[in-house]
Formats: C-alpha cells, sequence, structure tokens
C-alpha cells in the first residue's frame, strides 16, 4: 500500500480532526513535509499553504532559525515547570515582549494557546475587580461576531451563533456590541458613519451599568474567525476612551493579528491604544510550537499582591512557559529584525490592493477587503455566517490547483505566510479570477 493510502486509512480508524464532520467531509489531506510557504504531500503533491496552517506560520514553514533555536533548546533545557521555577529562554522572551508590546504592559503570563491566553484574561480582570473591593464588576462586553476560542470562558466571550450555539446553556452571559461594520448593508452605512454605530451602543451599556462590567474583550482591527471583519481604527479608539471614562478594562485579542498579521506588530498600533490586557498566540513561535501569552498593565500585577495567598491568581498549566516554545518565539522574534519581514508584508498588501477590487465585478462577490497580510472575499450567500456553504466548493477547486484555503461561511481569504512571494500570490488570484468565470 502506498504511504499516502497507509496515513489515510490509520488515520480514519483512530484520528478525531478539529471542526469536522466526518460523516461527510472529505479525507484529511496527509501532509509529511512543509518548507517556507508549501505543504508537500504524502503522494508528492505540493500545496501553498494560503492560509498560513491556521494564522500561525508568519515567517514560512520551518525557518532555519527557529528550527535551530528549537533543537539547540531541546538539548539544553526541554522542560521545567514555572511555578518555583525560572529559566533563560521565558526570562529572555519576556522582556523582548514587553519592549515591543503597545505601551504600559509589563508582566507577561504564559499558557498554551489562544483560548487559554483568553481565559487568562478573563479570570484576571475578573479577579482584579474583587481583589480591588469591587466584585460586582464581574461582567464582560463583547463583540457581535467575535471568536476567542473553544474553552469555556472563551466560547462565552464569542459569539455563540458561530461556534457556540450547542452549549449556550453552558455558557456566561455578555452583552454583545456590533462594531459597526454591517455586511447587510454595506453601502447604507457610510464607512466614516460605522464605528459611532457600535460606539453608540457601548457608550450606552456603560452609562447605564460600567458598575457592573470587568472588561470589554475584543479582536482590534480584524475579527478573524467572523469572517475577517475589519474595523476603522476610530472604532478602537473609541471603545478605549469608552473604557478609560468608565473605569472598564480592555482585553484585545491579538490571537490572530500579532506578529505582524496587520501590516503593524499589533493591530493596537493602528489605533495607537494601549489595552489593559494583551493576548497573543499563533505566530509567536513562528507557528512551530504552542504557546501563548497574556501581558497585563502593572496596575493588574500589583492588585494581585499581599500576604493573603487567595489574592494570587493561583492559575496555571503543565506546559506554562516550557523553555522550547519560549526559544522558539524568541527566534521568531529575532527573525523581525533580521530579515525585511515589514517588506514582504507590505509586498503582500501590494498584491491585495491590485486584485481584490477586481474581483468585484464577478457576479459572485459582495464585497473585498484587506488589511496587512490578509484579504477577504465575501460571496454572496442567502445563508449568512459560518453555516454559509457558499464558499467551500471553491475551495475545493483552489485545492486541485495546488492551494489550501478554508473558507469561513461564504468568506474566502487569504492569509499567507510573509515568505510568499508576489509572482505566487498573483498566481492565486489569477485562479480566483479563473474560477470565479467559470
Ligand atoms: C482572535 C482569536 N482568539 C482566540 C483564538 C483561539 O486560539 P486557539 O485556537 O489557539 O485556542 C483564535 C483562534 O483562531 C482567534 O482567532
Amino acid at each position: 500500500m502506498n504511504r499516502h493510502r497507509d496515513l489515510l486509512q490509520r488515520d480514519a480508524k483512530h484520528v478525531w480532526h478539529p471542526f469536522t464532520q466526518a460523516s461527510i467531509a472529505p479525507e484529511p489531506l496527509p501532509v509529511v513535509r512543509a518548507k517556507g510557504s508549501w505543504l508537500e504531500l504524502a503522494d508528492g503533491r505540493r500545496l501553498l499553504d494560503a492560509i498560513s496552517s491556521w494564522w500561525t506560520c508568519n515567517h514560512g514553514h520551518s525557518h532555519p532559525d527557529i528550527v535551530a533555536a528549537i533543537s539547540h533548546q531541546a538539548a539544553t533545557l526541554d522542560h521545567v515547570l514555572l511555578a518555583g521555577c525560572t529559566h533563560p529562554p521565558v526570562v529572555e522572551l519576556s522582556e523582548r515582549l514587553v519592549s515591543i508590546a503597545p505601551k504600559g504592559l509589563e508582566k507577561v503570563f504564559y499558557s498554551d494557546d489562544g483560548s487559554t491566553a483568553i481565559e487568562v484574561a478573563l479570570k484576571l480582570a475578573f479577579k482584579y475587580w474583587a481583589n480591588t473591593g469591587r466584585p460586582e464588576k464581574k461582567h464582560f462586553v463583547a463583540l457581535a461576531h467575535a471568536y476567542h476560542g473553544d474553552t469555556v470562558g472563551a466560547m462565552s466571550a464569542g459569539d455563540h451563533g458561530a461556534f457556540g450555539g450547542s452549549y449556550a446553556s453552558l455558557l456566561f452571559p455578555v452583552e454583545r456590541i456590533h462594531h459597526g461594520y454591517n455586511n447587510s448593508c454595506t453601502g447604507c452605512v457610510e464607512a466614516s458613519q460605522r464605528p459611532g454605530l457600535g460606539l453608540a451602543k457601548l457608550r450606552e451599556i456603560f452609562e447605564a451599568r460600567s458598575g457592573e462590567i470587568a472588561a470589554m474583550i475584543m479582536e482590534p482591527m480584524v475579527q478573524g474567525a467572523g469572517g475577517m471583519l475589519i474595523q476603522e481604527p476610530e472604532f478602537l479608539r473609541g471603545v478605549r476612551e469608552l473604557c478609560d471614562a468608565h473605569d472598564v478594562l480592555l482585553i484585545a485579542d491579538e490571537v490572530m493579528t500579532g506578529f505582524g498579521r496587520t501590516g503593524k506588530m499589533f493591530a493596537c498600533e493602528h489605533a495607537e491604544i494601549s489595552p489593559d490586557i494583551l493576548c497573543v498566540s499563533k505566530a509567536i513561535t513562528g507557528g512551530t510550537l504552542p504557546l501563548s501569552a497574556t501581558l497585563v498593565r502593572e496596575k493588574l500585577w500589583n492588585a494581585f499582591l499581599g500576604q493573603d495567598k487567595a489574592r494570587a491568581f493561583l492559575h496555571g498549566h503543565s506546559y506554562t512557559g516550557n523553555p522550547i516554545a519560549c526559544a522558539a518565539a524568541v527566534a521568531n522574534l529575532n527573525i523581525f529584525a533580521s530579515e525585511p519581514v515589514f517588506k514582504r508584508i507590505e509586498a503582500i498588501e501590494a498584491v491585495y490592493e491590485e486584485r481584490l477590487p477586481a474581483l468585484l465585478e464577478y457576479d459572485a462577490v459582495s464585497e473585498v477587503r484587506w488589511l496587512g497580510t490578509i484579504g477577504a472575499v465575501e460571496l454572496k450567500s442567502d445563508v449568512k455566517g459560518y453555516m454559509s456553504n457558499k464558499a467551500a466548493s471553491l475551495a475545493s477547486k483552489f485545492l486541485e490547483h495546488g492551494y489550501l484555503m478554508r473558507p469561513l461561511g461564504p468568506v474566502l481569504y487569504t492569509m499567507p505566510p510573509y515568505s510568499t512571494k508576489s509572482e505566487e500570490l498573483h498566481a492565486l488570484y489569477d485562479v480566483f479570477e479563473k474560477l470565479l468565470s467559470q
């Protein structure tokens, strides 16, 4: 039996794939190698990883500097618990993260993935108010179309419609505002007025009950899984101002947007704001190992100090601050200094500027939008949101042409590794036009 078939048969026996209805899903792709922007399958086919393997792989697969850092660290200190111990990679990474993060974020708590970074943020915000004598500030405000992960707290903050619907009774309630982007009514709401819509609602909520609200949580500038919905920086700035005025913490979920994705190191920079809590993951290790970090302001850290153990943040995971993952993350940050990373990001955005508006000429397309390395094409669909199958058949045709895409309902997007060359991305959009014209 060939290697390709063998892998698929053994996989089918025991592997439960994420976000997959196994009864109807096509067979998984047996991937055996990756280099730069390309994946290699067991049967020798090559695919361009146009979505950076769920938005993790920023510089390109198996970057030699990250591979070397992992290998060196694994041979030096593989793992040690972070409670009561420390080690060079975690200290260096913490210094480096604080030095590049929006200003004011001074302390770093580590966990393993985006969802757990969000759980940490929610629990820290909740306990911050309890520790400072205001336990009634325990509720959260979030955005419509939000996605913050699949653990129970993260699902509560996320829009239940998309992924959390079946678990609604398990989740805690949150107030939800729309950022003003109106997908069903593009054109009826002027872009310049959109931020105002969400902000007016947020002001209303804060004026009525900010005394009960711990934090506002949001994906700044781009809501990823919700369909690559792009905000105006004024919206983010307005949220920051309202949080300040009403004594509400701002949690920025930069799990997807961090480390260059939107054209800045962090999306908050577009609005020149600093959150009180920042969550990062995905590209933090260049897409090699699971790691996440929740950065907080000094005032949060201070609120957990004291002689009473119960004031402390009694939370952690077996692999919190794993040395190998931290070393990979330091290597990832070094690449921003040693290679022209932001030039590569600009080159990707330039392809979007050139190619995406042209797609509006096709009947099937309702909207295009882009920011940094994120380019999204929304197809006309009767079913709104993630459950729409509109883009799925297009994605499977892309696969035949050698491109790995994964639609979000009616939205087909590209978010390639920064190593992707302009010609490679142009070739992908040539295929896009060909498929749309069929
Ligand atoms: C903005 C955002 N937050 C949190 C998460 C959850 O991250 P993870 O899948 O690593 O748990 C994701 C994942 O896509 C995300 O896009």
